[in-house]
């Protein structure tokens, strides 16, 4: 071969693999990756901690959306458990303790004041808002019925935005129905007539 003639083959023959080596590294790592995704998608894997425990159902990487209602209810507002026949039975001193998670907020006495939500004496079977002077959301006053009845304020308490969604008590809401129960029997305490309970189915 002339001089020419190799200058001419390596000249030809260096730039293709230039070319060639990282193209097939491109399409091996982009087969990876699809494979690896694929795997993810459509495929079960177990997590670790899972696999630990004992759990040996595969998971799916798509979502497949296991419908779980804020406010921990499980299917809806039909399958919520009401607290209102459990008030009847409920403590005083429980419903105390459980107050403590609004006395940040609220007092209770007659004449008490007005902090970052209204004072509540006298809440039981009331109308919705217009307490002492307290500058009450519209969103609240619009609650259906505008009374503070059991199962309304059992309602409300469970998960305040549920009710008023744009409300200001920014609280997070009772989730056991015993908590519920409690301190609308505390409230009771602190309202002069409150409304009969409903009767028991
Ligand atoms: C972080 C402060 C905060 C906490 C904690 C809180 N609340 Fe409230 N609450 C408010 C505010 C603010 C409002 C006024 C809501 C509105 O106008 O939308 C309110 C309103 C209410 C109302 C309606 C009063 C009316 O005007 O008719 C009731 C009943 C009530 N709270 C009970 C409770 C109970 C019971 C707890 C504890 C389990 C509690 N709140 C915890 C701030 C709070």
């Amino acid at each position: 071969m002339s001089d020419q003639a190799k200058r001419h083959g390596e000249a030809a023959i260096s730039p293709f693999w230039d070319r060639a080596i990282p193209a097939f590294w491109l399409a091996f790592c982009a087969i990876l990756i699809v494979n690896l995704i694929g795997n993810f998608v459509f495929h079960g894997y177990i997590l670790p901690e899972e696999a630990e425990h004992g759990a040996h159902e595969a998971k799916f990487g798509y979502p497949i959306e296991v419908v779980e209602e804020a406010g921990g209810a499980a299917a809806g507002p039909a399958a919520r458990v009401s607290a209102v026949s459990m008030i009847a039975d409920a403590t005083a001193a429980a419903g105390t303790e459980v107050f403590r998670k609004c006395a940040a907020c609220h007092t209770v006495e007659a004449g008490g004041a007005n902090k970052t939500g209204p004072n509540l004496h006298n809440i039981v079977g009331d109308v919705i808002g217009d307490r002492n002077g307290f500058k009450t959301t519209d969103s609240l006053k619009a609650i259906a019925g505008g009374k503070w009845d059991y199962a309304t304020l059992e309602d409300y308490l469970e998960d305040p935005k549920r009710l008023a969604p744009k409300g200001s008590m920014s609280f997070a809401g009772l989730k056991k129905p015993e908590d519920r129960a409690a301190v609308i029997k505390f409230l009771m305490g602190a309202t002069e007539n409150p409304p009969p309970l409903p009767a028991a189915q």
